[in-house]
């Protein structure tokens, strides 16, 4: 059963979705070669809780860290360490938070120093993918509309697009219905209604699509070990259209604006 949520409700997911979109922009502000991604996962914990949140990750399902931090051929979910970012890694942080009991959920993959070519062409192809999925979230549009603008993007590009996981209704659990694949025909599934709140969340790899989960039952990594990118929001359909909760308000006052 998919939950609509009020406006009332949307506006506490924004709360806990800015604090996601914030602290994610610390974190990328901090990503140098030499700093560990535990570094980063202990910043985020700490920030999130001076921002009057709760992670959300931490101790889902058994999960032990705020933070994902997933670099390289590493898909999704992998355990913040003591490994040193690179120059030339990719690496793809995803961060939930809890506030009044209702979740937020993105993520975003940053280049460390100076990536490859092919590097910034699959992190452009994902985030592309994402924004042209954002912009299928309107009424009228059934929910598979979504997972084939995903699939279009991403393959038009010439990369893949990986199947064993999936974006999520999201409100006062971090997993509500429906499941929203990454692939898929278009026009099927349920009508999208506002007060529908979802985690879109497109993972690409620049190989073969397959993935496969490590020893530690949470790392994925791609099976040919090429890279994969993910990007994620958490984004309402309201009255007036699609908000997207996790993304950043920039300063729109008049001087500066340039439309
Ligand atoms: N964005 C991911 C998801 O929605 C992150 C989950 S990590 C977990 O599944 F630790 F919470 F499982
Ligand atoms: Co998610």
């Amino acid at each position: 059963m998919m939950i609509y949520k009020s406006p009332w409700e949307i506006d506490l997911m924004r709360k806990s979705s800015r604090i996601v979109a914030e602290t994610l922009e610390k974190l990328v502000k901090l990503i140098e070669p030499g700093l560990s991604t535990l570094e980063l996962d202990r910043f985020a914990e700490a920030y999130i809780v001076r921002r009057g949140g709760n992670p959300a990750f931490k101790g889902y399902r058994g999960y032990p860290y705020t933070l994902c931090a997933s670099v390289n051929e590493q898909v999704v979910h992998a355990f913040p360490s003591a490994r040193r970012l690179e120059d030339g890694d990719i690496v793809s942080l995803d961060l939930g938070v809890v506030v009044d009991g209702y979740y937020g959920d993105a993520a975003i993959t940053v280049p460390v120093g100076n990536v490859s070519e092919q590097a910034r062409r699959l992190i452009a192809a994902t985030q592309g993918a994402l924004s042209r999925a954002i912009g299928a979230v309107r009424p009228g549009n059934r929910l598979s509309d979504i997972s084939h603008a995903v699939q279009t993007a991403i393959e038009a590009q010439g990369f893949s697009v990986v199947r064993l996981f999936v974006g999520h209704g999201i409100g006062r659990s971090l997993h509500e219905e429906p499941q929203i694949p990454n692939f898929g025909p278009p026009a099927q599934g349920p009508e999208l209604k506002p007060g529908l709140v979802l985690a879109i969340e497109p993972m690409a790899n620049a190989g073969r699509p397959d993935v496969m989960i490590l020893d530690d039952r949470w790392t994925a990594v791609t099976c040919d070990r090429s890279l994969s990118a993910h990007f994620e929001h958490t984004v309402a359909l309201t009255e007036d259209g699609v908000q997207v909760l996790t993304g950043v308000v920039r300063d729109e006052s008049p001087e500066r604006a340039d439309h």
